[in-house]
């Protein structure tokens, strides 16, 4: 059975979810049989039988917003092995040196072959090794696992891949001082498609730990960031402040369930802003409708869209300007039929853009006068025009104060009263238990998962939402 290493995106809580949604409910179905905060270890129920299994992966990594490479794994060694090799404190050198032995081995086992991380021995070979550790901040990893395993590593390899021929053996030399710092910053997506990582005589070479040991794996896919940041950075209108990250516009989408058919299937934003959502959206396929209340926003949007489009080279649908239009979200069944809709995926009002904490007493009038009611309205329309059982996938806001806890809307009696439940964004019962503490999900965790940078005002909870 032939396992992948997906590395996981920054929010990696986030990234878990999207995954095993995706590997539950599209039509690639598999199970994440271990991770940690860097990667997930998936195998597939029967997308590996397929000869051409790379080009779905390829398609997988198009879908997900949050996974940055997949890779496929070789063999894994486990940790106790590895502990004993590369100990924190050397007491026993000789059994330090057997065990070394053994990993080469295993390496040198798969590293040329018709099914090995190389197909074949090239005149001049490169290859970059990749450290993923558990947790960053695991000292193992910065005192061992950088400074000693990965030039190990790099060592072993080159010389494996010289003794089978190759007259040309190099490997990717990370900056001193990361060494030195005991953090690599491993290989980005950008890295890969520089260094030409996807040909056949160079690979990225990962060595992604769990709590269980180290997955030996090579990478076949990776995210092209370049593309995603021309989208959110090039096109005619954006507001940094205000606008979500591609990536989670695309973790949204994927939450709504619909991997089939996409092209057929109609979709909302009401709160389409610079519209981020509508244009990933329209990079996934969807039917794309949107509204703002504020019409400058809503021309931003079909300006952007025919950006897009253009530079996608397809033509511009006479039918844009019905589909982006001015209305207020709290009347949208006004304009939209009932039951049209097949899902909502939006980033709503927040309120005020703080530069410093509010006071407590501000947010909370903030929350309770303007917020609530303005969701509410908008969930009361939800439910008239989308299709029974049909999701929305929704951002709310939780305001940090200066003179109190933080505070938030009450989404949950929101979507009870307007006939909708809250979905648990991870199915735990699909999730293997950790030991440590920091890796744990907590079963009151993922009825919504956050979405934020260290010492953020406003926070974003994502939050999924079933039509009863
Ligand atoms: C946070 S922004 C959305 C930004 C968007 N996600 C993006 O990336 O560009 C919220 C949008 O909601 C709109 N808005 C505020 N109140 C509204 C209402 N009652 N009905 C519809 N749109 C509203 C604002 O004009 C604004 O464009």
């Amino acid at each position: 059975m032939e396992r992948f290493i997906f590395v996981l995106g920054s929010n990696w809580q986030l990234s878990i979810a999207e995954l095993d949604n995706y590997l539950k409910y599209s039509k690639y179905k598999g199970r994440i049989i271990d991770y940690s905060a860097n990667i997930a270890i998936v195998e597939f129920k029967d997308l590996h039988l397929d000869p051409h299994y790379i080009n779905k992966l390829m398609e997988i990594q198009f879908n997900l917003g949050g996974c940055q490479k997949i890779s496929k794994i070789f063999d894994f060694i486990d940790i106790n092995t590895i502990q004993e090799a590369f100990p924190t404190q050397m007491q026993n050198f000789k059994s330090v040196e057997r065990t070394r032995k053994k990993i080469s081995n295993i390496i040198e086992n798969y590293i040329i072959g018709k099914n090995g991380i190389f197909p074949k021995v090239y005149e001049s070979m490169f290859f970059a090794v990749s450290i993923y550790p558990n947790l960053y901040d695991d000292p193992y990893y910065s005192d061992i696992l950088v400074k000693h395993f990965l030039p190990f590593l790099n060592k072993e390899i080159m010389e494996i891949l010289k003794q089978k021929g190759a007259e040309k053996a190099l490997y990717y030399q990370y900056p001193e001082k990361n060494i030195i710092s005991g953090n690599l910053n491993p290989i980005f997506p950008h890295h890969l498609i520089k260094y030409d990582l996807l040909n056949e005589n160079r690979a990225e070479i990962i060595f992604g730990f769990t709590e269980e040991g180290v997955y030996i794996a090579r990478t076949f896919t990776t995210d092209d960031p370049n593309f995603k940041k021309k989208i959110d950075e090039e096109r005619p209108y954006k507001e940094f402040k205000s606008s979500i990250s591609p990536k989670l516009a695309l973790i949204m989408l994927n939450f709504l369930n619909i991997f089939e058919n996409r092209e057929s299937k109609k979709i909302l934003d009401p709160f389409v802003g610079n519209g981020t959502i509508a244009l990933f959206a329209i990079l996934q396929d969807f039917q794309i409708y949107s509204s703002d209340n504020d019409l400058k926003k809503v021309n931003n949007t079909i300006r952007n869209i025919h950006w897009l489009l253009d530079l996608l080279e397809e033509e511009i649908p006479p039918f844009t300007h019905q589909r982006v239009v001015k209305q207020d979200a709290k009347r949208l069944s006004n304009i939209f039929q009932p039951y049209f809709f097949d899902g909502i995926c939006t980033e709503p009002e927040f309120g005020p853009f703080y530069t410093e904490k509010p006071y407590y007493l501000q947010a909370k009038e903030i929350i309770e006068n303007e917020l609530t009611p303005l969701y509410d309205g908008f969930f009361k329309e939800a439910n008239k025009i989308l299709k029974p059982s049909s999701r929305i996938c929704f951002i709310s806001p939780i305001i940090s104060t200066i003179d109190g806890d933080d505070l938030q809307v009450n989404i949950e009696n929101l979507a009870n009263k307007n006939n909708f439940k809250l979905v648990p964004m991870l199915d735990l019962t699909r999730i293997n238990s950790k030991y440590n503490q920091k890796l744990k999900f907590r079963k009151n965790q993922i009825k919504n998962l956050i979405d934020a940078k260290k010492g953020q005002i406003v926070k974003r909870k994502l939050y999924i939402l079933e039509k009863k």
